[in-house]
């Protein structure tokens, strides 16, 4: 009996001793595989977003509720996608991967693809040019060509600056973004919003004080010129009154000599 129960005993040992290897060498096998599998889909393939959920949930979280990943399903564009009689040029913006040969697309909406690349590439473009491929033209009521007249363009302050605070992917503005360059800790570099308001305000100064010169000046002109045609009026007037005295002397003295 007691011989037996070593022998079960010993059984238990070794298999609390496997289990937990089999599970750890189970595990790594599929961590592993996923992880081929990703770096397998490096190259043109789009795979969509699902592909990267398990390697960046928190950015697909965040980008599954704003307008780009509804760019395609949005009844708003369906409908006028369908006034339009589908064309397929409509699908350049509101799918990624999209195929202007075939008019085929990978997925549907603006997808983490189309501004990372395909599958394994995750390439960063973080200029205000990314945005502008499809922010232009007819469709952007705040396109690029509007943004490239500002100051903000030219100061090199690109779209995700006030866009993509603290990478979000929301779109949404943060208030806080502003801030990020536009605080007293920045103020030798960049000029605080408060500046910026007290300028603005004392532009508005001087632009009353401008109209007010500008108006005097108008008026002192227009005074000007009204005198000025007084002043021909008498001249002339003058010429008229001496030529006739001129003309009556000289008849007059023809008159007294042939007499
Ligand atoms: C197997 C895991 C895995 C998958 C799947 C994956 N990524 Fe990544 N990604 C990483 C790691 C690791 C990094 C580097 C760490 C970091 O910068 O946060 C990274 C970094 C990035 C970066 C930043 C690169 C840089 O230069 O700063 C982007 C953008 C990105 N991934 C996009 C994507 C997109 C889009 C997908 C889906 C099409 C994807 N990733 C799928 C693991 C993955
Ligand atoms: C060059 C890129 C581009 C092309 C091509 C394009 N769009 Fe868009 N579209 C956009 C952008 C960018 C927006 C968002 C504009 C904004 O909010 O400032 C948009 C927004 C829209 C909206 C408004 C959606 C909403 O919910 O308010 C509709 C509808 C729409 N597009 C339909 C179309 C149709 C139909 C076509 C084809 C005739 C088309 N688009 C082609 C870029 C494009
Ligand atoms: C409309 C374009 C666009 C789309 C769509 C988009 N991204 Fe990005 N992403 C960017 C830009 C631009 C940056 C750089 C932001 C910055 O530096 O402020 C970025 C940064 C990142 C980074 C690096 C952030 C870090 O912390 O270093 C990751 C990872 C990433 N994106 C993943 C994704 C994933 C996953 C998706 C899809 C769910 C996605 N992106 C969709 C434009 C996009
Ligand atoms: C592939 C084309 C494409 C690219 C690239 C793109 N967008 Fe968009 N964006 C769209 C379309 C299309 C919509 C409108 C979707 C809808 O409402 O149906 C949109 C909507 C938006 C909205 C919301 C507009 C609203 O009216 O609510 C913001 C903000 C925005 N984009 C900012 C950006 C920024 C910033 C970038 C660059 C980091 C960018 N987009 C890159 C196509 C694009
Ligand atoms: C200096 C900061 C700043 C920069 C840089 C900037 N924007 Fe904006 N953008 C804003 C603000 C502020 C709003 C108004 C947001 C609101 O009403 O919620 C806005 C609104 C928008 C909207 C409409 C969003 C909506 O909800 O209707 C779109 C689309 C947009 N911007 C695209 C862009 C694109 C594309 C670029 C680059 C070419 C860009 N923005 C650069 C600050 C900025
Ligand atoms: C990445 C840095 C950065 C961010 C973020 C930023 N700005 Fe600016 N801003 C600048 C720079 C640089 C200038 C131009 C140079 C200067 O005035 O110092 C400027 C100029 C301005 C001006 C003056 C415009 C003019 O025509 O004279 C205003 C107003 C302004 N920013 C408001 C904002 C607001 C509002 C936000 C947030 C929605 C914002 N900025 C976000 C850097 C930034």
């Amino acid at each position: 009996m007691a011989h037996d129960s070593t022998d079960s005993g010993s059984k238990v040992g070794i298999l609390r001793a496997i289990v937990p290897m089999a599970i750890l060498v189970l595990g790594s096998t599929l961590l592993s595989l996923s992880y081929f599998t990703a770096i397998a889909a490096d190259g043109d393939s789009y795979e969509g977003y699902e592909f990267c959920i398990v390697c960046h949930s928190e950015k697909v979280e965040e980008w599954k509720e704003t307008p780009h990943a509804k760019a395609y399903s949005d009844p708003i564009f369906q409908e006028e996608w369908e006034k339009r009689g589908f064309l397929i040029e409509c699908l350049e913006c509101h799918t990624t991967g999209y195929d202007s040969d075939t008019g085929d697309f990978a997925v549907e909406g603006v997808q983490c693809e189309y501004c990372h690349g395909p599958g394994m590439t995750m390439d960063v473009d973080d200029t205000a040019e990314l945005c502008g491929q499809c922010h232009t033209g007819d469709f952007g009521k705040n396109k690029i060509e509007n943004f490239s007249l500002g100051i903000h363009f030219s100061s090199n302050v690109e779209c995700n600056d006030c866009h993509m605070y603290k990478e979000s992917h929301t779109w949404e503005i943060e208030s806080k973004a502003c801030a990020e360059c536009h605080t007293d800790r920045t103020i030798h570099t960049r000029r605080t919003i408060l500046d910026l308001q007290e300028e603005a305000l004392e532009d508005k100064d001087a632009l009353e004080q401008l109209t007010a010169a500008n108006l005097e000046l108008e008026s002192a002109l227009s005074e000007r010129s009204e005198r000025s045609g007084i002043a021909n009026m008498v001249t002339l007037g003058g010429a008229f009154v001496i030529a006739t005295l001129a003309i009556i002397v000289v008849f007059s003295y023809l008159r007294v000599k042939n007499a």
